[in-house]
């Protein structure tokens, strides 16, 4: 078997990368968002990455900028009063905010510092308190991407790039036909949530959904829900708040999963000595810290994480901020650190050192019954340090040191390949999506156009992980 062919048996002829097929249309701007999120628990807010920057371009993804100072009378009051907020959304540029009175509240720092500025500052035409706000992307029309919406009374304000849109004002229901003024909250649905463009208004118990293609809307009447203050969509994920409380539900139905409500300030609100908040996380829950990755993972619906001690990181949820999470609010009972990370069928593989576990993926993670097992026996090789499997295809690379070997999931049992050497002596981790193939060492990371590529390459230059996928300052 020469170089650049992985086999498992001799007579396997072609190990396609299966790494050139169109991406699908992704419904934000260049982001997947079939990202779904997994963590069971609402796992929190541990990672806005946008900072409040008046510098960056809308939508250019590159939340540099100057760090205003943190306020922690500020916070400590907002942490102290029973307050109530009047609207919440994610921004334009994936920061979260909360409308109380004349004061808005964004969160920076990886959602680990809220700040507070006059709402007048940013929407300078609304003036004084709004009732609900949204943020619509991905429709038809560029100029609906990253709008920003603001409600108050009778009328609604479309911000695009910090601008008010032409035309607006406009009253609520020229707008929104058959949605009245006055409202609490609202929140847009997503297709992959609520089967079309929605966008859901809540007035005392009712709820308006609004039909974005068809221009119609349906009201509806949820009573395990109750009135709302403010309505967020995050991570694929439908909160309402109220009072200092919020609950999750289902856009569909209304319906609210046990174990709510909880207190905002537990999640939400980043208050001192509460919460996930967890200073021990230290530099390896800080996403700009160069502290190594051990695993990474892509999947066939755009979802990336990244693995890093017991935490583990969205890389693909820039719009949304990116998170870090405790392993078991995202797989169920999983602890530890992740050696090497693959997914195959609708299933995700997590390699703890001689074992492997597999979870199901649905309305978050499963671990499939029998789990963990030795690694041996699932795929044939004793461990390994990275793993990948590339979109669509049942072939699964194993890296060891600075050899690869291949696996073909479909056969049973599981035999890996004769390694092949690489172009590395070692990597921490490995992934392939539909860019090609990405190694990961230290705080730098290789990408090639295709596994044949990559055997056959010599090293190619490295980038820097905190650059491309965190959009850490340089
Ligand atoms: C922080 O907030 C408090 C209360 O709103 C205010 O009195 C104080 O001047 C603020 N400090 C800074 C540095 O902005
Ligand atoms: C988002 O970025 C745009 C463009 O720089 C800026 O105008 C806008 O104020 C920012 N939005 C928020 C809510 O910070
Ligand atoms: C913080 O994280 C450490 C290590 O994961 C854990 O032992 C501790 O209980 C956590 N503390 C809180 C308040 O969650
Ligand atoms: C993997 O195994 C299946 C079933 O034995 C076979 O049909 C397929 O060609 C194999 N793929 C490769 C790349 O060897």
């Amino acid at each position: 078997m020469g170089q650049g062919r992985l086999c498992n048996s001799p007579s396997c002829p072609n190990i396609g990368p299966g790494v050139a097929e169109a991406p699908g249309t992704p419904y934000a701007m260049g982001v997947p968002t079939a990202v779904l999120c997994l963590a069971w628990a609402l796992a929190l807010a541990c990672a806005h990455p946008l900072t409040q920057s008046k510098t960056e371009a809308a939508g250019g993804g590159h939340p540099h900028g100057a760090e205003p100072p943190s306020n922690d009378t500020d916070l400590a009051q907002l942490c102290a009063d029973e307050g109530r907020f009047d609207a919440t959304t994610l921004s334009e540029n994936g920061t979260m905010l909360f409308f109380r009175g004349e004061e808005v509240w964004e969160s920076s720092h990886g959602g680990f510092r809220l700040h507070a500025r006059p709402l007048a500052a940013s929407w300078p035409e609304v003036g004084g308190p709004i009732d609900a706000a949204l943020r619509l992307y991905g429709w038809q029309h560029p100029q609906e991407h990253q709008s920003l919406y603001l409600f108050q009374g009778e009328q609604v304000w479309a911000y695009f790039g910090g601008q008010l849109q032409p035309g607006f004002p406009r009253r609520i229901g020229d707008e929104f036909p058959g949605v009245p003024g006055g409202l609490d909250a609202a929140v847009e649905c997503h297709p992959e949530e609520c089967g079309g463009k929605t966008i859901l208004f809540f007035k005392g118990d009712t709820v308006y959904a609004f039909d974005l293609a068809l221009r119609v809307t349906k009201p509806r009447s949820w009573p395990g829900l109750g009135p709302c203050d403010a309505a967020l969509r995050w991570l694929e994920r439908y909160y309402c708040l109220r009072g200092t409380h919020f609950q999750r539900f289902n856009p569909l139905t209304g319906e609210v999963p046990p174990s709510y409500p909880r207190d905002l300030r537990d999640y939400f609100i980043p208050c001192p000595g509460r919460g996930h908040w967890n200073a021990s996380w230290g530099a390896a829950g800080d996403r700009c810290s160069e502290m190594p990755f051990q695993a990474l993972l892509s999947d066939d619906t755009g979802r990336i994480y990244a693995f890093r001690g017991g935490l583990s990181f969205r890389l693909d949820s820039l719009r949304d901020g990116h998170h870090a999470w405790p392993l078991g609010q995202t797989w169920p009972g999983l602890e530890g650190e992740v050696d090497a990370a693959f997914a195959w069928d609708g299933r995700t593989y997590l390699i703890q050192g001689s074992q492997v576990s597999i979870f199901l993926s649905g309305q978050g993670y499963r671990r499939v019954l029998g789990y963990p097992r030795a690694l041996q026996d699932e795929l044939g090789v004793s461990s390994a340090d990275a793993a990948f499997t590339c979109p669509h295809s049942a072939n699964l690379y194993l890296i060891t040191g600075d050899h690869i070997r291949l696996v073909n999931l479909t056969q049973t049992p599981r035999q890996a390949g004769e390694p092949v050497p690489l172009p590395h002596d070692h990597v921490d981790g490995a992934m392939c999506t539909n860019d090609g193939v990405f190694l990961f060492h230290g705080p730098s990371y290789h990408q090639y156009h295709s596994v044949a590529q990559l055997l056959g390459a010599k090293e190619l230059p490295s980038q820097s992980i905190a650059t491309h996928f965190f959009h850490c300052p340089q």
